[in-house]
């Protein structure tokens, strides 16, 4: 039999239409508590989860997100047919169909070590250039979070996106949602009920992915 992880990890799809019932706000603390038990560079904790239910403001956000699609990818490419705009018009704000939508910020975080820090600084790295470096930990850690976030939707019977396409208008959500400066938009996951079943997905042999020395 095959063990239950594996079949909740096999169950987690990209859900893209959904049905208009709600998810309750209880169900949405559920599933920000699993994705506050994710692992984190120097235990930084450092995720910050915006919620929002509210269907005008859903759709204020995904108008905006629309509009900057369309400047960003409407000017400066001779390729910008009409078709071509609308469909990443589409791609970047299709949350908008959601009855709920996860906006994932990073915040700032410490390396606990401040004498390593100090030999980045005298070597000329910036924080970025130092957290780059050493492999990316603070990105790492929000992409922990949202992975547990997935399994707990999926395993309460939703369904949810993982986007990054939406963060093209990063500056135009954070002033909507009113966060603070510092926080940095990571990623956009939409829930709500499942209005379809996802084709079955086909993976690279394992062969192929994984070896053993
Ligand atoms: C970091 C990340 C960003 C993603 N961004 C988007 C996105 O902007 N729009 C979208 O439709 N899907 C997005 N996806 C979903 C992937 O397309 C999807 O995971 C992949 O096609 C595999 O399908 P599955 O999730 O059903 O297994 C993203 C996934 C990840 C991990």
């Amino acid at each position: 039999m095959e063990s239950n992880f594996l079949e909740l990890t096999k169950k987690r799809r990209s859900i893209r239409k959904y049905t208009d019932k709600p998810v309750p706000r209880e169900l949405v603390e559920y599933f920000i508590s699993c994705a506050a038990y994710a692992p984190s560079g120097c235990d930084s904790q450092c995720w910050h989860f915006v919620a929002v239910d509210n269907r005008e403001i859903i759709n204020r956000l995904a108008d905006a997100t629309a509009k900057e699609a369309i400047e960003f990818y409407g000017t400066g490419y001779s390729g910008a047919t009409q078709e071509f705009l609308t469909s990443r018009e589409k791609a970047v704000s299709f949350f908008r169909n959601a009855p709920l939508v996860i906006f994932v910020f990073m915040d700032k975080m410490k390396y606990y070590d401040e004498r390593a820090v100090q030999v980045f600084s005298k070597k000329g790295y910036d924080y970025r250039g130092m957290v780059d470096k050493l492999g990316y930990y603070d990105i790492l850690s929000i992409g922990a979070a949202v992975q547990n976030m997935l399994l707990a939707i999926t395993e309460k019977g939703y369904g949810a996106c993982w986007m990054n396409d939406p963060v093209i208008a990063e500056d135009k959500i954070k002033e909507l949602l009113g966060v603070r400066n510092e926080l940095k938009l990571i990623s956009v996951v939409p829930v709500g009920e499942p209005q379809y079943s996802p084709r079955q997905k086909v993976l690279k042999d394992q062969k192929a992915i994984l070896e053993y020395r």
